[in-house]
């Protein structure tokens, strides 16, 4: 492999590689925070990673794996190889009397594999329409919304690891799914795949039969507006996207990473406290005992709504998503993103925890 424009490719697996140089990343992260790789390599197959780790230039070199750049915040240019992972194909594996077994490459758009999905009479995704990125990004934070996660609909993902070449295959056990969390963002001293399994395919069991997943009171209200009793998957799929366009900002007209903290989670002693002194805050009770604080109320009732950090601001219809003005740096969304927590610590005892990656 040889950068682009330097005079040559050399063949890799009977197929032409080029790694790109001094790439502009603004296209490839929601954000649209203006950052630049090194060098880049878009990946097309698992032949083209496995040409990669081959290679004798870049087989060892630090690497770094970009999906949809969705769930990310580059706080400057990427000196690792960027690995974009444009792995495409969707299709049915199989067809049992108790789930439609769904397949995709890593790189194909979520949004769109929902919609095919849906399209194919393959309902169980609904409740997850519009979330930006890629399936291959997906299982990284467990991707959720209007009360199904991934985890709910996985079935299994082959990914291979790029420190030894082997392709290997994970079920949900294996994959350590949790709230917005999986071994993918871990790092290897903690046991974890950070860095290390890059996601080629992932499968997933949508059940037989299908049953509607209502209970969230947005979509209970859509119900009740729209006078239907049965919903289809259709109808809650067009409900969330409605939802989600009213609240959320869209990714091509305003930067952003959808929710940039996380909800967090106390113990119900700490809860009390909490509820004593401000008895509007919102909470959920968790099967455990423990309560969920909606992170949006802790960071509207600091005021934050609609405020900005230079370029960064908290976007003015739902204060957990930070958004780009227009010419933010990384490092002005990071700087804002600390203000929130302090204030919100200050206030409420509570460190609030970020979803994005910072590169
Ligand atoms: N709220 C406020 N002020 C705000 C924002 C929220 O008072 O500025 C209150 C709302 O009124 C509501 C509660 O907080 O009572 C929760 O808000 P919402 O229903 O919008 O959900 P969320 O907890 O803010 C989570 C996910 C979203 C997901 C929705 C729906 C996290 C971190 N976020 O948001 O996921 O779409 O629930 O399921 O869990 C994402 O991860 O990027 C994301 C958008």
């Amino acid at each position: 492999m040889v950068p682009k424009g330097s005079g040559g490719e050399r063949k890799c697996e009977n197929k032409a590689m080029l790694v790109e140089k001094n790439v502009p990343l603004e296209p490839c992260n929601t954000f649209h925070i203006v950052a630049r790789a090194h060098a880049l390599v878009r990946l097309g197959s698992e032949a083209d990673v496995l040409a990669v780790l081959a290679d004798p230039d870049w087989g060892q070199a630090p690497k770094f794996i970009l999906g949809g750049g969705s769930n990310i915040v580059l706080t400057g240019d990427v000196k690792a190889l960027v690995l974009k992972v444009d792995i495409k194909g969707r299709r049915l594996l199989r067809d049992t009397p108790r789930a439609w077994v769904v397949e995709a490459g890593a790189g194909e758009d979520w949004h769109e594999f929902v919609e095919w999905t849906l399209a194919q009479g393959y309902p169980g995704l609904e409740n997850m329409a519009l979330i930006p990125g890629t399936v291959g990004a997906a299982p990284v934070q467990n991707v959720g919304a209007y009360g199904v996660e991934l985890q709910d609909r996985f079935e299994s993902l082959d990914a291979i690891d790029l420190q030894t070449g082997q392709t290997f295959t994970l079920d949900a056990a294996q994959c350590g799914f949790g709230y917005r969390d999986s071994v993918f963002k871990h790092a290897s001293h903690s046991l974890g795949l950070a860095g290390r399994a890059l996601i080629t395919r992932v499968r997933f069991a949508l059940p037989k039969p299908w049953r509607a997943v209502l209970g969230y009171a947005d979509l209970e209200k859509k119900m009740a507006q729209s006078q239907v009793s049965q919903p289809t998957p259709q109808h809650i799929f067009d409900w969330v996207c409605e939802i989600r366009r009213a609240k959320l900002p869209d990714p091509a007209l305003i930067g952003n990473a959808g929710s940039f903290f996380k909800n967090p989670t106390v113990t119900a002693e700490q809860c009390v406290d909490i509820i004593a002194r401000d008895p509007k805050i919102v909470y959920y009770h968790l099967v455990d005992g423990s309560v969920k604080l909606a992170a949006g109320w802790l960071i509207d009732a600091c005021g934050w709504k609609g405020k900005s950090v230079g370029n960064a601001g908290v976007y003015d219809k739902q204060a957990l998503v930070l958004v780009n003005r227009g010419g933010a740096t990384g490092g002005e969304v990071m700087t804002l993103a600390y203000a929130i927590q302090t204030s919100v610590y200050e206030r409420f005892g509570i460190m609030l925890e970020t979803e994005p990656v910072v590169v």
